[in-house]
């Protein structure tokens, strides 16, 4: 097979190069820049006639980063690459699934709906998968979710002492759980009501039997930190102790990496699927099987 062309559109280059590297990709080069009224300009530099594209794109911040992809995914595709492939280590608007208020956008959907008309195929990474029970709900094209979680467990059985994993929420219990079995550790699952984007409440069950473990917070995403440092105000109080926090993708707004610091964190650990100080875990091999089996 002709060897793929991976293109950096967004997100961590040094990942984007060691995926390059672990499926036999090139790394082909874009020219990006923004034309002085603020509109796009993008051009595909390496030929991509006759080869398959990779397009990686982590999708944080994803208003600023969708017309650059979609752009590029169309760019390749008028220029004759065989597929488009897209490596999005972190999907976004998967949590707008559903239409809770008369009126609001169902997002997921409709973003699903964009990309799938310019894409062959999707590989990313924990997708927040709630109500959804799998991409294939929204995405027309074939999609792979990877799961980071034995990575998060071998990084727990390396680093912590007698952990007590928790899942700040229902929504979380998948991760704590699938985690917990892997660490061969106990797991807990709290109860979220959240009021508002920075408005949460958490409740705490009598934790006395976990007096002498380190709480292990596990989520999904980690966005304003609320979900987290809510958790960790309670797990102190309730005379834990310091939890260590560990999120797939570390999205931080504003100063909520600090904050979370600030909660009692006695340490923040999150994938590398998003660019962020607290990368400690690498998801390239994962990535890498994934998008090799979309290859062949
Ligand atoms: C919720 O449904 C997710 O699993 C995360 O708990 C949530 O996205 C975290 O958001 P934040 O950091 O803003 O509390």
């Amino acid at each position: 097979m002709t060897a793929p062309l991976l293109f950096h559109v967004a997100g961590s280059e040094p990942l984007a190069r060691n995926l390059a590297i672990l499926t036999g990709a090139e790394f082909g080069r874009l020219e990006r820049r923004r034309f002085p009224d603020g509109e796009t300009y993008l051009r595909v530099l390496t030929p991509v006639a006759g080869r398959p594209a990779l397009l990686f794109c982590t999708l944080d911040r994803p208003d600023e980063k969708i017309l650059p992809l979609l752009f590029a995914a169309r760019t390749v595709r008028d220029l004759k690459a065989t597929s488009v492939g897209l490596v999005c280590p972190y999907l976004a608007y998967m949590r707008q699934d559903r239409r809770f208020r008369p009126g609001e956008a169902v997002s997921s959907r409709y973003f699903a709906e964009i990309l799938s008309d310019r894409i062959d195929w999707l590989v990313t990474v924990d997708p927040h998968l709630h109500r959804l029970g799998s991409l294939s709900d929204i995405y027309a094209v074939p999609a792979t979710a990877v799961h980071a979680a034995p990575f998060i467990a071998d990084w727990i059985r390396r680093h912590v002492d007698r952990p007590l994993l928790v899942g700040p929420d229902e929504e979380s219990a998948q991760w704590a759980a699938t985690v917990a079995q892997d660490v061969e550790s106990p797991h807990i699952v709290l109860r979220k009501i959240r009021h508002g984007d920075r408005d949460i409440e958490v409740s705490v069950p009598n934790l006395d039997t976990w007096r002498g473990h380190t709480p292990v917070l596990v989520d999904d995403i980690a966005a304003t930190g609320q979900t987290l440092i809510e958790t960790v105000g309670h797990l102190l109080t309730a005379g834990l102790k310091p939890p260590v926090c560990i999120a797939v993708h570390g999205i931080f707004a504003s100063s909520a990496y600090r904050a979370l610091q600030a909660a009692g964190a006695a340490r923040v650990v999150t994938t590398n699927t998003v660019p962020h100080e607290s990368n400690t875990i690498d998801v390239a091999p994962l990535l890498a099987d994934a998008v090799r089996a979309m290859l062949d």
